[in-house]
């Protein structure tokens, strides 16, 4: 897996999100719906809080000092459920392998 680098196992991630570090880069690993891993930037866009302090619920990641969330594409939803499609969280490829997790550093491009 060239240009991938490995960040956990899997199960690290099914216990809520994780933090990881790659290359002075903090990232979120957390599990979306399904069990689908999902690896996003460990900074809420609201205030730089650490989203790896957070939860997930209902499918969505919350940050835990004023409770905004996003969708497993990054995009804000919450609390009310509404997206807004600009405010969003930055997503990296993901990719499970041999029970752990993979990143690649180049952000995945906007899903919709
Ligand atoms: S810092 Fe994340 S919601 Fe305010």
């Amino acid at each position: 897996m060239e240009n991938w680098v490995r960040l956990c196992a899997t199960e690290a991630a099914r216990a809520g999100p994780h933090r990881v570090v790659v290359d002075g880069t903090g990232l979120v690993v957390w599990l979306a719906a399904g069990g689908r891993p999902r690896v996003f930037a460990d900074r809420c866009p609201h205030r730089d809080a650490r989203l790896s302090a957070g939860y997930v619920e209902a499918g969505h990641l919350v940050c835990p000092f004023h409770l905004w969330a996003f969708d497993e594409s990054g995009h804000y939803v919450g609390p009310d459920g509404v997206a807004v499609p600009e405010c969003a969280v930055a997503r990296f490829p993901v990719r499970e392998c041999d029970g752990a997790l993979w990143v690649r550093l180049a952000p995945a491009p906007a899903m919709s």
